[in-house]
């Protein structure tokens, strides 16, 4: 039974692995020995690594890939990629080549608007309100001068400050709703803290305000939002529909079944969620490539998704004079300096593959990795269904569960490129080959 402990981040990692072990393991020297064998050699690099959070024990791998052969506004790019799923790096890989005879992929950037909000209560005249955040507008931005300064400089900063009433959904709920440009910085720590000032500011002019001595604003949070339907990329592909199959064409039914496919997706949400899902398989393996954070991506991802008040596919097709066009609109808050893009070595890799890209090419390349991963999903779903693909990159993890050796491995996987793999018939070949 687990024992309450106190301090315990105060331990040295030493002690903080003797105490897990000891007290949340079966064998403690073995959980030992299994967390020292994921240290990296390279001490510096280890401390590194353990000063990204609290309580660091050891390291926890995910394969690191890339996918070549990305067409971009006709530059060609391998796009680092960060995740466990057997198949996903292969299907982009497929992707990016099905669409480089075909004119590659093409992007723009549809807006770059960040966005933080004040929440506060206030039961006075609404009035009285509106005219002092109106009077206190150059006092938000003079006090926000430091933060701003280097921001500002480069380009960026505060874009608008705007007071909205919420009292209909909320009683006494207002906002300073901000908006901001933060360049090539996701840009969090610089919202935020612009946003604690503004709410030290409001409250400073109001403790002194005689106006408002018997109903003051009282402010309850400053945090920037997740959610940013201004800050979006399109990514698209297109190529002629012909009768017959050829390098730059697809053909009316493959163009019919993939719109009807985007279509389901648009209509019933049990489909849109896995269509998105797949979306995200791609998103997400370069957004953890590239240092940035995934559970602010998949949040406002899906926020937009539904953003019509029924959540659908955030990917689009149309067929329209002989041609097939296919594309998604994704919001995308990304950074490509701060953060981790200049501490974790793999990280720096990942944006030197990328050819050092601003945050908005980042971006264009993130939403080209979502559409090339729907593209491969809808593809295999509606020609040869998804776990003829799945299951044949999904037979070196059943190997590996089994426990087969190099040489077993080699002979059964030469052996199911003519075969259905499925966990039975993979175990009964081993054993049969033990035999
Ligand atoms: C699996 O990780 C993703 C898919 O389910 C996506 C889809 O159904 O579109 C294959």
């Amino acid at each position: 039974m687990q024992r309450p402990v106190n301090g315990f981040s105060k331990l040295s990692k030493q002690q903080k692995i003797e105490w897990i072990a000891k007290e949340c393991t079966q064998d403690p020297e073995k959980t030992k020995k299994l967390l020292e064998k994921y240290w990296n050699a390279d001490t510096d690099l280890q401390k590194t690594h353990d000063e990204f959070i609290e309580n660091t024990l050891s390291n926890f791998y995910l394969p690191y890939a890339v996918a070549p052969n990305f067409l971009i506004n006709e530059q060609l790019l391998a796009i680092p990629m960060t995740i466990e799923e057997s198949s996903v790096v292969a299907a982009a890989s497929k992707a990016a080549k099905f669409w480089l005879t075909k004119g590659g992929f093409k992007t723009e950037v549809l807006g770059t608007e960040k966005i933080g909000q004040v929440h506060f209560m206030y039961h006075g005249q609404k009035n009285k309100l509106v005219k002092l955040i109106d009077a206190l507008q150059p006092k938000f931005m003079a006090d926000t001068a430091a933060i701003t300064k280097n921001m500002n400089k480069r380009g960026g900063g505060i874009s608008a400050i705007n007071l909205i009433d919420k009292t209909d959904q909320l009683e006494g709920y207002y906002q300073l709703h901000c908006t901001f440009e933060t360049l090539d910085a996701m840009g969090a720590n610089f919202i935020n803290s612009c946003l604690e000032q503004f709410a030290t500011t409001l409250e400073n002019a109001v403790a002194i305000h005689p106006e408002f001595a018997n109903d003051k604003p009282e402010v309850v949070m400053s945090i920037l939002s997740n959610y940013v339907p201004n800050c979006v990329v399109r990514a698209s592909v297109s190529c002629p529909i012909t009768n017959t199959k050829s390098e730059n064409s697809v053909s009316r039914t493959f163009a019919e079944k993939m719109h009807q496919a985007v279509t389901i997706a648009k209509t019933e949400p049990f489909r849109a969620v896995t269509h998105n899902k797949g979306i995200m398989n791609g998103i997400d393996a370069v957004v953890l490539a590239t240092g940035n954070d995934f559970r602010a991506i998949e949040a406002g991802v899906h926020a937009y998704a539904a953003k019509d008040g029924k959540y659908s596919s955030l990917t689009h097709c149309t067929i329209e004079n002989n041609e097939f066009k296919f594309w998604i609109d994704v919001p995308l808050a990304l950074g490509t300096v701060g953060g981790l893009t200049s501490l974790h070595p793999l990280v720096k890799l990942s944006l030197e593959i990328l050819q050092q890209p601003s945050a908005k090419e980042l971006m264009q390349i993130i939403a080209v990795a979502g559409l090339a991963q729907n593209f491969a999903a809808l593809r295999s779903l509606v020609t040869t269904g998804i776990q003829k693909g799945h299951m044949k990159m999904h037979l070196l993890n059943i190997l590996n569960t089994l426990g087969a050796n190099d040489r077993e491995k080699e002979q059964l996987v030469a052996l199911f490129k003519e075969q259905t793999v499925s966990n039975a018939a993979v175990t009964e070949a081993l054993e049969n080959l033990r035999r």
